[in-house]
């Protein structure tokens, strides 16, 4: 961004990865003045490290119903079966698009898709870029925007949204009663200073909170910052406690959790206990592709039970070119040590994505006039209790067609009115200065949540987690209002509030469902609802 401090536009997206950057180019296609600011490198996103693929209806013997039936049969009850089938119905659509955009989705010899399967999935619909799907994606799209004249803004970290109440609290006058987004104040990194951005529109689209756990697929960029605004913002988010464990994750003992695709398993490779023995028909028919809520389980069970630190997956007796299908993996695995063409690979469950956040309608609009959510960042009822593999690129891609008609049509209505901003006030402590602590309180997050809030809870684990949080919120925030911010301060701050947020859903819901297993409620309840939960103001 220019030296000047404020910039205005039509619409502006936080976040660049698959929902950020599609909705930003549907939306600039209409003529609107676009803005991205994302808060580190431009690719640096969940959807850059997406393996698997995009699952859509793309084969003769696969049809909408199966694929419906299986999100549903995923998502544990909680899925609304409406959303579901509206979203999934726009598949086939929005996978033209992207090959329009040039993604050269795999093919097999005769010419057609080549589609891989993962758990949950009754039929082959896992359209992939060998393992690399994410990158192919974000690529194209980071190519459409360039041409499209979005102007993309790197290490621009969004910190709280400005609306018409918060202003109002600050003695701005504006016009009628009610709520609305004004614009935001974003962290310039480079510069190390806080920006004013107004927008009448704006888009969050900064996915998910892997960060909220010690080991996690994600990389350092998903801390739930979206979710922590939206909820400093009064607004209220849903379903949190849902958090998935992808089951196969690379166990190194530096805590490095790289993930190995689902798709592996799809192709053959069976999970194995510590004497080579497959273990997964025990827990359910469908074994090895079983949905990912029980899988993960089997594995933790497993695990504890031999007292091993890992089980394996078995890939040396797959009938599939390994390092042809999957050379992201297999280089990956090498550079650890492991060639899974030759040895089993090690595995362990980490926490991979968030299937609640902030609950939003079918055009992506939320609860605040103006705001928008897409991504994973969003709850939109498609994923329930637990995501059904693949369906989540698929929904963000979605997700953004529809929104961005949303947008279109509120900037073409929407009263124009100029309204002063307030300033950002900084604290005047260097946040540099407390970095310790800071590093301290990161650490003791993650392992109070892996430790008390992973894949098998209990009432008191939670209640323990509740606690050591709640403490570390009220030193977190108190160093907040004195300090110059920094991303480090930024970012803890928001992983405190989701943690916060996370468990105070789990705690509410009185049952085991999909993702959420906790010891004191084994059962189901007969008509489950979704929990919403709000922010404490402290
Ligand atoms: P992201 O892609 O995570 O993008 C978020 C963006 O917001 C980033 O650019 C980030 O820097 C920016 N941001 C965040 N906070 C701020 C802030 N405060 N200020 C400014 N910018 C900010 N799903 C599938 O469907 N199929 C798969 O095969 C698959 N494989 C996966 C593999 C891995 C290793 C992981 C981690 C996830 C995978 N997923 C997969 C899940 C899927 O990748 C994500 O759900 C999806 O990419 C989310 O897209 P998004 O645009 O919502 O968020
Ligand atoms: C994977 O490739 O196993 C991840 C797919 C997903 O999370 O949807």
């Amino acid at each position: 961004m220019s030296a000047k401090r404020k910039k205005e536009y039509d619409f502006v997206i936080v976040g660049s990865g698959i929902a950020g950057l599609s909705f930003a180019l549907k939306v600039a296609q209409e003529g609107h003045r676009v803005a991205i600011f994302t808060k580190k490198d431009k690719a640096e996103s969940n959807t850059n490290y997406a393996q698997g693929g995009i699952a859509a209806v793309t084969s003769a013997g696969d049809d909408l119903d199966k694929h419906v039936r299986d999100t549903l049969e995923a998502g544990d009850g909680l899925c609304d079966p409406k959303v579901v089938e509206e979203i999934l119905r726009d598949g086939p659509d929005r996978i033209r698009d992207l090959i329009d955009l040039g993604v050269a989705f795999s093919s097999l010899e005769d010419g057609s898709l080549s589609l891989g399967k993962e758990g949950g999935h009754s039929e082959r619909r896992v359209l992939h870029v060998k393992d690399l799907t994410g990158k192919a994606i974000e690529d194209a799209l980071l190519a459409s925007i360039a041409k499209e004249g979005v102007d993309l803004f790197e290490h621009f970290f969004a910190i709280d949204l400005i609306t018409a109440n918060k202003a109002r609290k600050l003695g701005v006058r504006i016009k009628g009663k009610e709520d609305h987004v004004l614009g935001l104040y974003l962290y310039d990194a480079n510069n190390e200073r806080v920006v004013t951005v107004s927008a009448p529109a704006i888009l969050l689209a900064t996915g998910g909170a892997g960060q909220t756990y010690l080991y996690t697929t994600n990389p350092s960029i998903a801390t739930g910052d979206g979710i922590a605004m939206a909820s400093r913002s009064g607004l209220s988010v849903t379903n949190l406690e849902f958090i998935q464990f992808h089951p196969t994750a690379f166990h190194s003992l530096e805590g490095d959790r790289f993930l190995i695709t689902e798709a592996v398993r799809g192709e053959g490779a069976k999970l194995i206990d510590s004497k080579g023995r497959p273990f997964l028909k025990k827990y359910h028919p469908l074994a090895d592709l079983a949905p990912r809520d029980v899988v993960a389980r089997a594995i933790d069970r497993e695990m504890k039970r031999s007292g091993s630190p890992f089980v394996r997956l078995d890939t040396p007796n797959m009938k599939v070119d390994f390092p042809k299908r999957f050379p992201n993996v297999y280089e990956n695995c090498l550079n650890r040590g492991v060639n899974p063409v030759e040895t089993p690979i090690p595995v362990v469950p980490a926490a991979h994505y968030t299937c609640g956040g902030i609950p939003t309608k079918l055009n992506c609009s939320t609860q605040l006039d103006g705001l928008y959510a897409c991504g994973e960042v969003a709850c939109t009822g498609l994923h329930g209790a637990n995501r059904l593999a693949s369906n989540s690129l698929l929904e963000a891609v979605v997700m953004a067609h529809r929104g961005a008609e949303a947008v279109c049509e509120f900037l073409d209505n929407r009263q124009k009115e100029r309204i002063q901003l307030p300033e950002w006030v900084d604290g005047d402590v260097p946040a540099s200065d407390e970095r310790v602590v800071l590093s301290h309180n990161l650490d003791e997050l993650k392992r109070t949540m892996w430790d008390y809030v992973g894949i098998v809870r209990s009432t008191r684990r939670l209640e323990r987690a509740q606690s050591r949080i709640k403490n570390l919120g009220r030193e977190i925030n108190e160093y907040y209002w004195n300090a110059r911010v920094d991303l480090s301060l930024l970012e803890v701050r928001n992983l405190v509030c989701v943690a916060d947020l996370i468990i105070r859903s789990a705690l509410r819901r009185k049952e085991s469902r999909g993702l959420h297993y906790t010891l004191d409620y084994p059962d189901l309840v007969e008509t489950p609802e979704n929990t919403v939960v709000r922010s404490v103001k402290r």
